[in-house]
Order: C-alpha cells, then sequence, then structure tokens
C-alpha cells in the first residue's frame, strides 16, 4: 500500500485526482468505480475542473457506483443517484448510457446483483475504485463482519452509520436502514484502489486499516490484500498512524526509484 499525506483536504483531493487522471489518460476507455460521501468531493471537483480547464476527456469512460440506499427512488435528494448527477455526472462527458449506480428499487434485490456484477464483468472489470472509509472502517457499505470475500448484495446499516449520515437528511428516522452494496470480493478485484480519507473522526478507522491486522472488524483492512492500492490522506486522517516517517520516506525517494 502506497499511504501518499497532505497537510490539508485541498492538497490531499488534487492528489487523489491526479492518480485518476493518470489512470484515464492512460487509457482512455478506462472504467472507474466511483464512491459518494464528503470525501471524495474534493477529488470530483478537481477531475471537473480538469476537464473544463484542461480538456480531461471521459467521452469513452464507463462507472459504477460502490452503494445506495434501498428504498430512496433516484430523484430522492439524498439518493446517491442524486449525489452522483448533481456532484460529477452533469458536470462531464461520461456517456449516460455508461453509468451505472446499484438500484434501491428493484423488486428482485438478488437478480440486481447478479447482474451488477456480470455488468462490471462485461465492461472489463474496474480499472481504479475510489473508495471513502465509514467511522467504523467500512468500505462501500460493508459493515463490520462483512465477508471479505462478499459480492454486491443487501446489507443492514450499523447504527453508528446511520447516525453519521443523518446529518443529510431532515431527521434520523430518514435515514434508510438498508443499502445494496458491491462487496469487499468485488471491490479487491478492481486493479487499483485509491482509498481517501479526511478528519479527526477518520483517524482511528485508517489507522486500523492500513496497520491493524486483517479483519473483517474492519472491511477496510482487507485492502492489504490489494497488490495496488494508493491511500491519499490529510494530516487528520493520517494523525493515528505509527509509521508516518517511513511514508513520508517513501514519497520522498519515489523519483529517485530505479525504474523498472
Ligand atoms: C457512506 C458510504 C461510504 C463512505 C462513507 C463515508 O457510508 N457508503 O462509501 O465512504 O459513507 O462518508 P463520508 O465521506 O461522508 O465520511
Amino acid at each position: 500500500m502506497e499511504v501518499i499525506i497532505r497537510s490539508t483536504y485541498e492538497e490531499m483531493s488534487k492528489v487523489g485526482a491526479q492518480i485518476v487522471a493518470d489512470v484515464l489518460n492512460t487509457k482512455p476507455n478506462s472504467v472507474i468505480g466511483m464512491a459518494t460521501g464528503s470525501t471524495p468531493l474534493g477529488v470530483y471537483a478537481e477531475l471537473v475542473r480538469m476537464h473544463r480547464e484542461e480538456g480531461l476527456d471521459f467521452s469513452q469512460v464507463t462507472t459504477f457506483n460502490l452503494d445506495e440506499y434501498v428504498g430512496l427512488p433516484t430523484d430522492h435528494p439524498q439518493s446517491y443517484h442524486s449525489f452522483m448527477h448533481e456532484h460529477f455526472f452533469q458536470h462531464v462527458n461520461i456517456p449516460p448510457q455508461n453509468i451505472y449506480i446499484p438500484s434501491g428499487t428493484t423488486s428482485n434485490y438478488n437478480a440486481f446483483c447478479e447482474w451488477y456484477e456480470q455488468r462490471i464483468l462485461d465492461a472489463g472489470g474496474i480499472d481504479i475504485q475510489i473508495l471513502g472509509i465509514g467511522s467504523d472502517g467500512h468500505i462501500a457499505f460493508n459493515e463490520p463482519m462483512s465477508s471479505l470475500a462478499s459480492r454486491t448484495r443487501l446489507k443492514t446499516l450499523a447504527r453508528s452509520t446511520i447516525e453519521d449520515n443523518a446529518r443529510f437528511f431532515d431527521k434520523i428516522e430518514d435515514v434508510p436502514i438498508y443499502a445494496i452494496t458491491m462487496g469487499v470480493g468485488t471491490i479487491l478485484e478492481a486493479r487499483e484502489l485509491l482509498i481517501l480519507a479526511n478528519g479527526k473522526n477518520k483517524a482511528a478507522a485508517i489507522a486500523g486499516a492500513i496497520e491493524g491486522p486483517v479483519t473483517s472488524m474492519i472491511t477496510a483492512s482487507a485492502l492489504q490484500l490489494h497488490p495496488s492500492v494508493k491511500c491519499c490522506l490529510d494530516a487528520d486522517a493520517a494523525s493515528e498512524l505509527t509509521m508516518i516517517d517511513y511514508y513520508d520516506w517513501v514519497q520522498e525517494k519515489k523519483p529517485g526509484a530505479p525504474r523498472l
């Protein structure tokens, strides 16, 4: 895992966006795994800026979102469909037919989940998956004790996640209790993973995920099993890591490393 620490959220977001842009510039028809939440907003804003000012082209891109609340219609202001449209899709040139977001309103969740997994395979797999992390260490909506081999499925949200996400709703009772989410196993099949975290309230989860044992209690710790992970943090999110000196040393020495 490559751990990249920047002092501010803005700087962290720029690094994250550049990592995504590098994948896209190498492979214009990349398949990008998208995440919701406040964390990736800075990366999306920077990618939108690159699209507008530098011509970063999304016309051949396909996207798959990690998750969606069950029961919210796509046009509900707090659905992840609305979130993605508002913060990213309406500002770039991804063909609408190339955008996939799990359905929170299907009549057959099992069939939908199988279809979603098959669509990812048909698209050639995900080239880079963007991830945030929950304060309980979850990725997507893979709450503690989710199987590290899990696939796209229906999940019951943890109380702590419902409380964390209540800030986006009028009252906590309005937060959906169920979600449809890619599994940890699905996420681990992406060729490259980019996990982002900022703020003190993510510091414990990040320390557990990066430096703790691999455990389904912190599903983000499964990233330790993936050969190509970049972890972009601000200083607050990195504040409980014990190996910061080494991570900074690796970044500092990177330009001088022998070319493969
Ligand atoms: C939700 C999403 C996750 C996200 C997490 C953190 O639970 N399903 O994908 O990582 O929230 O959200 P935020 O970035 O707002 O802290």
